[in-house]
Order: structure tokens, then C-alpha cells, then sequence
């Protein structure tokens, strides 16, 4: 199993990708996940079976998730034989190009097991190296989520947008794009805050004291089930911010991109540390410096 890492504040220098290649890998991202997208959809079995499990026994993998990553990589090493591969199912592959592309094929896979239609694809291109915190930054990335045909996509310097998928005038996705922004919400008691839960139980027994404390004190709190997809929502200022202890980086390195070319910051628990399975803290400027303070606190206590 690969460490899980985040981006980092001062990662690695994106200026070794030109903007017009970050522009073709953003719209490759696109299709490559749009095309796994359709595929965990269109293909879902009625009855979904859990095909193996991982780190716990609530940690399960289906057949799809195979399967979706298995035609991610496939398309890749057509379109990018030179670049790496960190993929949740099937670990990393090297490459020789100094890219690497991180891969969750399904993310939210309990709500798919339960066809609850929170789960989408999320692919990253990253510079650096994704398995050591704050080594790595993102270049381009996608995440689609076909049971809403919301395809958010991001590249570095060049913003952050969401289209539909499957439009009525063919193609993969509509062709204006509206980009995204998150809110400027600051105070505590106006936040809507989203969080997740580990597969872990007893890591759980901590996550449920942090969020009593908070659960008072924010405007609500939600819990959807797709990390990947909390981010994109923090970035179309859909809820204020998010935090989250235990996520990979095949979780977050398309989304974490999302929010900050939407105008986000996104770290550790400390301001400067990177977003790691230690902490990831989103949100806009504001909420963010509120809710990374407040998660410290709380998860520095004993
Ligand atoms: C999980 C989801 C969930 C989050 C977990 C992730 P997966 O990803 O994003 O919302 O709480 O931390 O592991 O296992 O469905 O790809």
C-alpha cells in the first residue's frame, strides 16, 4: 500500500508543464473520466456485489471499480506511455516524464454499492511524486459524476469549471463550461460544513467528538460520501468548507485542484502544512482559516 499525500502549499514547480499542454491534459482528464464515468453507470449490475475488501471491512471494492481503472490505465497508456500511474485498485506503475496520473475509479463506492448516485471518477495529473506529502502538486484534473452528469474539471493557472456530460448535441461534454467559485462565508455559525467518516471504526470514535463539537456551532453539517465530489461542491461554493482525517491522494488530487483554481485553499492541519491522510482542510479563504483553526484545535486535544 502507497503512503497517502496531499498537495503541497510549496510542492513541486508547475512551470515545468506549459500552459497550452496543461490545457490538453485538462480536456484528456475529461474524456478519459467522462468515458469511465459512462461506463460504472451505464454498466452497473442491479445487484451490486462487493468484490474484495481492504483496509477494513467496511473498505470494499466492487467489480466496477476494477474495471473502471482498468479502462482508465488502458487509455492512458495509449494517450500517455510515458507518464506514471497511482490508481486506488491496482497501486502505482512508474514513468519516465516526471507525470503522474492519479486515479480514484470510483469514488464514493459505498454510495454505488447502494446506487445512491453521490460517486463519481476522479483523475489527476500530477507533477512530483503522489505518495510523499507535499511532494507533488496538480497539473490538470477531472472529476465526473455521471448519476448527475456534473464533469468539474481544473488546470493549474487556468481555473476551475463544471459542464454537463452526454449533451444533446453529441460529444463527451456541453461546450460552455461555467466557471467556479467558492462562497466567501467566514463566521463559524454560517459555515455548511462537509466532512467524511474512515472505514476505520475506531478512528470514527475521535471524528465523531470532532464533529459534536462542531455540529452546534457551524449552520449544519453534511456528509455525502465522496470526497472528490466535497471538494468540487466546496469549489462551487455549494457548502463553505470541508475537513477530513484518512483520505488518499487519489481521493483528493483532482478535487483539491478544483478548489484552489476556484479561488480555494486547501492544506494540512496546520496553515502550511500540506493536505495529507492527517487532515485535509477546504474551503474559501475565509472558512477555511476558520475551520482549519477550529479542526486543530479539536484534533490537537486530547
Ligand atoms: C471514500 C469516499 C468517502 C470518504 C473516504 C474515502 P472511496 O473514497 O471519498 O467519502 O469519507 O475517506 O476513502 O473509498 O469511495 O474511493
Amino acid at each position: 500500500m502507497v503512503d497517502p499525500s496531499g498537495p503541497g502549499p510549496s510542492g513541486p514547480d508547475l512551470s515545468v508543464v506549459p500552459e497550452d499542454e496543461r490545457a490538453a491534459l485538462e480536456e484528456l482528464a475529461v474524456r478519459i473520466a467522462v468515458e469511465a464515468g459512462r461506463l460504472v453507470r451505464d454498466e452497473r449490475p442491479d445487484a451490486v456485489d462487493v468484490h474484495r475488501t481492504k483496509s477494513t471491512d467496511l473498505d470494499v471494492v466492487t467489480l466496477m471499480d476494477t474495471r473502471s481503472e482498468t479502462l482508465v490505465r488502458r487509455r492512458l497508456a495509449e494517450a500517455r506511455p510515458d507518464d506514471g500511474v497511482l490508481g486506488e485498485e491496482e497501486g502505482g506503475t512508474g514513468g519516465t516524464s516526471g507525470l503522474t496520473w492519479v486515479v480514484d475509479p470510483i469514488d464514493g463506492t459505498v454510495n454505488y454499492l447502494y446506487d445512491l448516485p453521490a460517486y463519481a471518477v476522479s483523475l489527476a495529473v500530477v507533477v512530483g511524486d503522489p505518495t510523499r506529502p507535499g511532494a507533488w502538486s496538480p497539473v490538470a484534473g477531472a472529476v465526473v459524476a455521471p448519476r448527475t452528469g456534473e464533469v468539474f474539471s481544473a488546470r493549474a493557472g487556468g481555473g476551475a469549471r463544471v459542464r454537463r456530460m452526454d449533451p444533446v448535441d453529441g460529444g463527451a461534454v456541453e461546450a460552455a463550461p461555467t466557471r467556479l467559485r467558492v462562497s466567501d462565508v467566514g463566521d463559524l455559525a454560517g459555515v455548511l460544513l462537509a466532512t467524511g467518516f474512515a472505514y476505520d471504526r475506531q478512528v470514527r470514535v475521535d471524528q465523531a467528538r470532532v464533529v459534536a463539537d462542531l455540529l452546534p456551532r457551524v449552520r449544519d453539517v453534511r456528509r455525502l460520501g465522496a470526497a472528490a465530489l466535497d471538494l468540487c461542491h466546496v469549489a462551487a461554493g455549494r457548502v463553505d468548507a470541508y475537513y477530513e482525517v484518512g483520505t488518499h491522494a487519489w481521493d483528493v488530487a483532482a478535487g483539491a485542484l478544483v478548489v484552489t483554481e476556484a479561488g480555494g485553499v486547501v492544506s494540512g492541519l496546520g496553515a502550511q502544512d500540506p493536505a495529507s491522510e492527517t487532515m485535509v482542510v477546504a474551503g474559501g479563504p475565509a472558512a477555511h482559516a476558520t475551520v482549519r483553526a477550529e479542526v486543530e484545535r479539536l484534533v490537537g486535544a486530547p
